[in-house]
């Protein structure tokens, strides 16, 4: 059972939260066939979470990070005593390089680094506080994006989402899933089909098992199905998440993300992504600038712990794509939405 903070939001499922003197994660590794919470006492233990995907999604990640900040402060009050603020620097370092590509993870570090400069001889309560609102603010920011995306989608009828980019990759209610979620409560959105995003299965295994706790029926397809599906006149909206936008516009997400789009604006369908501003990275001018996570190949040649490929097949696992601004349609974020995205609008956006 989660028994983290209670943050209010009507979607059930909740990946994150600090319960008395800890994190809780759901561990996102074993859904949808065990639903079990991991207990991360320390900053190196959410330093592993994160970058063994415990907890994923980048909203997500950077709530973790900033829980895993209170954690290092802990440690760094007990090792360092009032020379604390030395301690935690490498500490927040660690955190900062657990994963590459969702700029949350940085941008939550430094707002939890400014908080840092104002704390005083117990830093613990102050940082919680920080973190918690960090958390709840999220959740708040995906409501209202809920509501801003949920108005495109009027005729929307059915709508193709990747990767996993709700409850479980967000404080709570979503992004992309949260437009969904808001959309489908209106009666805008009859269907809900998910891609199984290869190679580690979010679609599959999360996004179909969180809108199934909150009963929204959704239907589970191949990556590779999605032009067929657009082309068989059975979507009219594409909508995904961000890890990374960049100052231009340019969305750095799931792989397979990008093929998603080409198909859409082939076929005439709208493309959204749903993001708060705390993806879009001001200081990285356009998506040939963001790194792209290179994982491990065997999520690619095993599934579910069985080879998949001959013995000592080499493969090629870069887990995020870029695609280009030119392709998008709308991009919804808690201070708006803008209607094609791009350097100067982007900029209109986060001046607000
Ligand atoms: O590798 P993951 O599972 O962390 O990747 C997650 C995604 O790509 C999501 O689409 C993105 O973080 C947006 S989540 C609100």
């Amino acid at each position: 059972m989660n028994k983290q903070d209670n943050v209010a939001a009507p979607d059930k499922v909740r990946a994150l939260g600090w319960v008395d003197d800890h994190v809780s994660l759901l561990d996102q590794r074993l859904l949808p066939r065990r639903e079990e919470y991991l207990q991360i006492r320390t900053s190196d233990d959410m330093v592993n979470a994160i970058r063994d995907m415990v907890v994923r999604g980048a909203p997500a990640i950077g709530i973790a990070a900033a829980f895993g900040v209170v954690l290092a402060a802990r440690e760094a009050r007990q090792a360092g005593g009032e020379n604390w603020k030395e301690v935690i620097t490498d500490k927040l370092r660690r955190i900062g390089a657990a994963r590459p590509t969702a700029v949350n993870l940085h941008w939550a570090i430094e707002r939890m680094r400014r908080r840092i400069e104002r704390c005083g001889p117990d830093p613990v309560p102050d940082l919680l506080e920080e973190a918690r609102a960090i958390h709840v603010e999220d959740i708040a920011a995906n409501r209202r994006m809920g509501d801003l995306g949920a108005e495109f989608l009027k005729e929307a009828g059915a709508v193709l989402t990747h990767c996993n980019t709700g409850s479980l990759a967000t404080g709570g209610y979503g992004t992309a899933l949260g437009v969904i979620r808001s959309a489908y409560a209106r009666g805008h959105v009859k269907a809900v089909y998910a891609s199984e995003t290869r190679p580690w299965l979010q679609g599959s295994r999360l996004t179909v098992w969180e809108l199934r706790q909150d009963g929204i029926p959704a239907t589970l397809v191949a990556d590779s199905a999605g032009a067929h599906l657009m082309k068989a006149g059975k979507v009219s909206w594409v909508i995904v998440g961000a890890d990374r936008i960049a100052a231009n516009g340019d969305v750095a997400n799931k792989i397979g993300t990008y093929s998603h789009a080409v198909n859409a604006r082939h076929h005439g369908i709208g493309f959204m992504v749903a993001a708060p501003t705390s993806t879009i990275d001001p200081a990285t001018a356009g998506g040939e600038e963001i790194e792209i996570e290179q994982r491990h190949g065997g999520e690619l040649l095993t599934v579910a712990g069985q080879n998949i490929a001959p013995e000592d097949t080499t493969a090629y696992n870069p887990v995020f794509d870029v695609t280009p601004a030119s392709l998008i349609d709308v991009l919804v974020t808690e201070k708006g939405a803008v209607e094609r995205p791009d350097r100067e609008k982007i900029a209109a956006l986060l001046a607000k």
